[in-house]
């Protein structure tokens, strides 16, 4: 009998175990890339990348990490493929599948992602839905052990809007076992199940973000207005603006505490220059890590679990 297809839609498609698999190979991986190992896994493997909205790390991660593993990677969007023409989904993931070996999608709902996965015989991966972005909070939280050592028990402040990111990292926080103090503005609280939550177990919902912040172990925000959500702008600009990341802010946070931002930001808006551009942020460490852990998570869907040690 042939394994069932490891199709990474959501966070909670994975069990802690093999996240922790995962962070385990990611060292790995980032090791041999750092000292230019070659290390060619998949080659002959082919990753389509499916893209609806607009990206920079997600397709540059991808698309490099393909090929530094030894694969190749074919790009495809909305605009001059048939998938802007009306092609129906299920088709779309029946053919695409039967010329690749791994798919990864960004795309508007996350119900278009789950047709096109049920119809592929080749794992899928979510590189964004309007709910989901699960291959950042993956880069996020091997970010923060990296620096700081197991996530288990701590406290992640979200400030802002109970976006894609937000949702995944309440996700992350129920399989791993830490807490997400959240506040949003009125009006863009967190909606239970469109985050695909089990329970109210690991967050708290907190009207003054000041106090969401107090004593958190990682601050995190994202923009006001995500892909998808344009004609709400002006609006958010508005609602938003108390909702801002600031020096303030980190000062009541832990003493240690990181400071995170998927990206692309806008300083000034969600967080100050002054923060991002600060000691205590990662930013740029969370977007290189997006290249390391999804060659890690392409290895095990593809190859599944390796046995290997890495010296210096
Ligand atoms: N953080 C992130 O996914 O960035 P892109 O939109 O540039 O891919
Ligand atoms: N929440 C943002 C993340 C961008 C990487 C968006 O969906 O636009």
């Amino acid at each position: 009998m042939t394994a069932p297809v490891k199709h990474f839609l959501q966070f909670k498609d994975f069990t802690r175990e093999e996240f922790e698999y995962l962070f385990l190979r990611t060292h790995i991986i980032k090791r041999k890339f750092k000292a230019y190992h070659q290390y060619w896994p998949l080659t002959d493997r082919t990753l389509v990348m499916i893209f609806e909205k607009a990206s920079t790390r997600t397709r540059l991660s991808f698309e490099a990490g393909m090929q530094q593993l030894g694969g190749s990677a074919i790009y495809l969007n909305t605009r001059d493929s048939q998938l802007g023409r009306g092609e129906p989904v299920e088709d779309a993931g029946k053919v695409i599948s039967r010329m690749s070996d791994i798919v990864l999608i960004r795309t508007y709902e996350q119900s278009i992602i789950e047709r096109f996965a049920a119809n592929s015989h080749v794992p899928v991966i979510n590189g964004l839905t309007n709910e989901y972005h699960p291959c950042q909070v993956l880069a996020d939280i091997y970010t923060y052990v990296e620096q700081r050592g197991s996530i288990q028990g701590k406290t992640v402040a979200w400030i802002g809007d109970s976006n894609n990111m937000c949702n995944t990292w309440l996700q992350a926080a129920e399989i791993l076992d830490f807490n997400v103090h959240v506040s949003t503005p009125p009006g863009y609280e967190v909606e239970p199940e469109r985050a695909g939550l089990y329970g109210h177990k690991n967050y708290e919902e907190f009207t003054d973000p000041m106090e969401a912040a107090q004593g958190a172990d990682l601050v995190s925000t994202d923009v006001w207005t995500s892909m998808g959500f344009e004609a709400e702008n002006d609006e958010r600009m508005k609602d938003f603006a108390d909702w801002q990341v600031d020096q303030d802010m980190m000062q009541i946070a832990a003493k240690d505490a990181l400071f995170m931002h998927c990206l692309p930001a806008h300083r000034g808006e969600e967080v100050s220059a002054e923060v991002i551009d600060g000691p205590q942020s990662v930013v740029w460490d969370e977007a290189e890590n997006r290249l390391h852990v999804q060659k890690a998570l392409m290895e095990y869907q593809l190859l599944g679990k390796i046995d290997e040690s890495w010296q210096d």
